[in-house]
């Protein structure tokens, strides 16, 4: 019974930390060791006579991804970092919040630290935390990610020379040049690792005739992509499967890095105007700070190889990739909550 009633404590002291992501969703528990979920923000829903039944969340719903089976409607509620359906946002995280509880009896009510885009307009910032607080939280703390992600990767955000994070996801490319816990100029980009996969089918689709699926494309992104032309060789490939646009038919072919650069070549582009962009907005001093300690970069899509020298290439500044980059907004809140405890 005091074992029970010690749980029940806990859960409901238990603060916890979510990266609502436009691919993943992560969840860190207070006083626990790391990340305690990270899951896909998928929702996979039957419609039977009009009305919705929840089939599958997380992982189990991205295997459903590009298979279509019947009567069944896949949802990414996330889109571009921001709540694009709330009913369904809502399933999503009480699943993931129940999963995390790890109990069966308790309702958890926790305190919820969220990452949010900087760019999110209030409207979508109340969204947020309506969508939340009717997912079972108690309290909800909107923390901008460029923030979270720059204590996350380690950045010095309390010092007054600036600090530059680029933290380019699924959906979004976040950049944040940070002095003295602040933001002195903050830029979202509607571009990252979807942007590419979708550059890859529409490729091998006017290309090669052949449609392939976006697991598939992720796929050739993660083991193919390189925005650098003298990495990108032809004898570097790997045999995928598709169907051939005309007949229908099942077909084996082989892409290489070659045809990946080809297709993801603008994409990359996309991100390298919006850095230039960010840095052109900044006052002299700040950039004389970001010439002496560079910038860092972080998100799903930074682990691509290469990506950090092309950066390099083009600003002039030192790039270095964080470590953990996706951990990177999930592990800063992890720190907000601590501050958080002390101040309590
Ligand atoms: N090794 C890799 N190489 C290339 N891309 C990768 C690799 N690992 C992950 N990605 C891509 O990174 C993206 C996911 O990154 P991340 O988890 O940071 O996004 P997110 O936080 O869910 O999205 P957002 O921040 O845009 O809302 C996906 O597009 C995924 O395919
Ligand atoms: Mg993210």
């Amino acid at each position: 019974m005091l074992k029970k009633i010690m749980k029940m404590w806990q859960i409901l002291n238990n603060d916890i930390a979510i990266d609502l992501g436009s691919a993943n969703t992560l969840i860190h528990l207070k006083g626990k060791e790391g990340i305690q979920l990270r899951e896909p923000s998928i929702v996979a829903l039957k419609i039977e006579d009009g009305k919705k039944s929840v089939v599958a969340v997380g992982e189990d719903a991205k295997k459903l991804v590009g298979r279509n089976p019947s009567g069944i409607e896949i949802y990414h509620p996330i889109q571009n970092g921001i709540i694009v359906d709330d009913a369904i946002t809502e399933i999503m995280l009480r699943n993931f919040i129940y999963k995390v509880s790890n109990s069966e009896v308790i309702r958890p009510n926790p305190r919820v630290v969220l990452s949010v885009p900087a760019s999110s307009t209030q409207v979508e910032r109340r969204i947020f935390k309506e969508v939340l607080t009717d997912a079972g939280a108690r309290d909800v703390l909107l923390v901008e990610s460029n923030l979270a992600s720059a204590i996350g990767a380690g950045l010095e955000v309390e010092s007054e020379k600036a600090s530059m994070i680029v933290n380019i996801g699924s959906g979004i490319t976040e950049i944040g040049v940070i002095a003295l816990k602040s933001p002195v100029v903050k830029n979202t980009f509607k571009v990252g690792g979807e942007k590419l996969d979708r550059a890859i089918i529409d490729y091998i689709k006017f290309n090669l005739g052949i449609k392939i699926g976006p697991e598939t494309a992720e796929r050739i992104k993660k083991e193919l992509a390189t925005p650098l032309e003298s990495e990108a060789n032809e004898s570097d490939f790997i045999e995928v499967r598709g169907q051939a646009a005309q007949t229908g038919l099942p077909v084996k072919f082989s892409v290489n890095k070659r045809d990946v650069l080809l297709a993801t070549a603008k994409v990359y582009e996309e991100i390298i105007m919006g850095i230039a962009q960010t840095i052109e907005e900044l006052p002299p001093e700040v950039t004389s700070d970001l010439y002496e300690k560079g910038m860092t970069i972080c998100g799903g899509v930074s682990k691509i190889k290469g990506l950090d020298v092309l950066i390099e290439s083009f600003t002039g500044l030192k790039v270095s990739v964080a470590k953990d980059p996706e951990l990177c907004v999930i592990n800063g809140l992890e720190k907000v909550i601590e501050l958080l405890n002390k101040k309590d």
